[in-house]
């Protein structure tokens, strides 16, 4: 297996380091977080982002807000403070399900705990460094079923970044893309940039060059005309938040990916784990879609570029129907879309 060494969150006994991903490439460093009010805001300002990378950091923010709530008078009120707080937490990126499936998990272990105050919020500190642990583990394991899928020397496209960096570490679609590496595919790699806030370009070609896996860049239009050329063999992404029939939300742009595959008859993947699947939606219809600064259109490197005055919206992300995704990566198994739902409620 190909060891990423990367680990957006660490950590540290009574605090977390986060990688500060708003400013690689330019600069690598990390930022202490050390409140639950803290780790919202990292969240929300994206110095941690990624489905599973803010799930698990949700996880550590309940942690963490629990601490502060020892002055609690009673374990009623402390749930109760608990419980606002999580919600707080939640509503900071509303689209990727792993931030409230990890979120909910922490209250729900809270109160189903009849010990004293400060004994659950051990228990939280403890949960929270599982799902890191887990999380990379799942990812490992999405990354060995979905290498079954690349064939020698093909070349992957995929679009924002699913790599170590939007998880707890390995990646999804990158960790796809890892272990047939590790396989010696000699695969290449085409990275769309990912407009607006570029993590093809800042995030996913820094892992892989890291990597030292070859990776083109290219800009999000020119997927199509790759595709026409024969250049691409397969589309790997990773998922924000998958209903039971496979419609995925992902990084804006992603649908736009999975049309022109479908027209050049390109295999196309989602490389997600059970955390990113929302078992309480049959479609992806009803996915709340988070519409993020205008600035993060209109403005490149703190210059804009656009006359003022223009219209702007900027949804964050799209929901690529079923019908266009060829299958599911997951933690247990590669799944058609429609064997999704009977694989996750089954518990495969
Ligand atoms: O807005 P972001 O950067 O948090 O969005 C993340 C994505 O949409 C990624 O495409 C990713 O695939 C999902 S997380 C592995």
């Amino acid at each position: 297996m190909f060891e990423s060494n990367i680990r957006p969150i660490q950590w540290t006994g009574n605090h977390v380091k986060l990688i500060d991903q708003t400013v690689i490439p330019y600069e690598y460093k990390t930022v202490d977080i050390k409140t639950c009010r803290e780790m919202a805001d990292a969240i929300k300002d994206m110095i941690v982002r990624g489905a599973p990378a803010i799930g698990v950091s949700g996880a550590f923010g309940v942690a963490m807000g629990a601490k502060e709530f020892l002055d609690s008078k009673d374990s009623e009120e402390f749930l109760q403070r608990l419980e606002l707080m999580a919600e707080y937490l939640k509503s900071t990126r509303p689209t990727a399900v792993n931030l409230m499936w990890a979120v909910d998990k922490q209250v729900n272990l809270a109160k189903s705990l009849n010990c004293s105050i400060s004994e659950i919020t051990r228990k939280l500190e403890e949960n929270a460094l599982k799902m890191l642990e887990d999380d990379i583990e799942t990812n490992k394991k999405i990354g060995e079923h979905g290498a079954e899928i690349v064939a020698q020397g093909a070349a992957i496209l995929t679009h924002c970044n699913a790599g170590a960096l939007a998880t707890a570490g390995y990646g999804t679609a990158l960790g796809v893309i890892r272990s047939a590496y590790a396989r010696d595919k000699s695969i290449k790699v085409f990275a769309d940039e990912t407009r607006p806030r570029q993590q093809g370009a800042r995030l996913t070609a820094w892992e892989l060059v890291n990597d030292g896996i070859p990776t083109t860049l290219i800009t999000d239009g020119m997927c199509g005309y790759f595709m026409k050329q024969g250049m691409i063999d397969v589309v790997v992404v990773g998922g924000d938040r998958i209903a039971l029939n496979g419609d995925t939300a992902n990084k804006i742009g992603t649908y736009t990916v999975a049309l022109a595959a479908k027209a050049h008859n390109i295999p196309f993947y989602v490389a997600a784990p059970y955390s990113s699947i929302d078992n309480s939606i049959e479609t992806g219809e009803n996915i709340p879609i988070e519409e993020r600064n205008h600035e993060e259109v209109t403005y490149i490197n703190d210059r804009s570029i656009c006359p003022e005055g223009v219209n702007i919206i900027n949804p964050a992300f799209d929901v690529t129907p079923a019908q266009y995704i060829t299958g599911v990566i997951t933690e247990t198994g590669i799944y058609a879309p429609s064997e999704l739902k009977q694989a996750v409620l089954s518990g495969v």
